[in-house]
């Protein structure tokens, strides 16, 4: 009986080391991370310096229709919580003659049912959740993104013109 056990276990112990032998081996390409960089796991990255905000004043264009057009201007110390919206200040429909500013879009006047009513829907509140100013850094990863006029159209292979 126990010779018999020794058997299998030796078998098993062969069949391991032959598995482990068969894999391939995955050459060992060096940890790369867009964030980190080449910079090994257990130490820590020198952080990049801060760009600054374009601050520019200049509207930028639309890459799609319904893009919520980029911030161009710092907004530095705005307050934006439940007490204050410094951003209305000068965007909400009444102040923009004042200000200059564009004024908010009347979709931020519907609620989701699509009812418009005299002041801004709460679901417009947090201006930045869908508003960010904009800075001049190296993309940390690529972009192959065409807005959709650029797209040329093509016919289908199978259709004869
Ligand atoms: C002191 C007034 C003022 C405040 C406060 C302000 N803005 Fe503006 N904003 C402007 C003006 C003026 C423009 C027009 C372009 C320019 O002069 O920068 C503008 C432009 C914009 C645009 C571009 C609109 C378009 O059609 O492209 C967006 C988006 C925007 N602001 C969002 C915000 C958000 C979000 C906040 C709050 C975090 C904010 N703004 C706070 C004055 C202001
Ligand atoms: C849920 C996303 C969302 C939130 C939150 C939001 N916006 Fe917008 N905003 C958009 C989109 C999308 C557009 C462009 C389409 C449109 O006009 O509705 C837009 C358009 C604008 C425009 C341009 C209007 C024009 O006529 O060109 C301004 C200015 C603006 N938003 C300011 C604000 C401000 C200020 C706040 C906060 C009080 C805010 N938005 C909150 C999504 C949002």
């Amino acid at each position: 009986m126990r010779a018999f056990f020794a058997t299998v276990i030796a078998s098993l112990v062969a069949l391991a080391a032959l598995v482990a032998l068969a894999q391939p081996t995955v050459p060992s390409l060096p940890f790369h991370d867009s964030l980190r960089g080449m910079t090994p796991i257990n130490e820590e990255t020198k952080p990049p310096l801060i760009a600054p905000t374009e601050n520019k004043d200049v509207i930028r264009g639309l890459n799609y229709a319904q893009q919520p057009p980029t911030i161009p201007h710092k907004i530095d110390n705005y307050q934006l919580d439940k007490n204050a919206n410094r951003c209305l200040a000068c965007h909400a429909r009444s102040r923009a003659e004042e200000s200059g500013a564009v004024p908010v879009a009347v979709s931020h006047y519907m609620d989701r049912d699509g009812v418009v009513s005299g002041h801004l829907s709460p679901r417009r509140y947090f201006c930045t959740q869908c508003h960010v100013p904009q800075a001049d850094a190296k993309p940390l990863v690529g972009n192959s993104f065409v807005a959709v006029e650029d797209i040329k159209p093509q016919a289908p292979k199978n259709q004869k013109r």
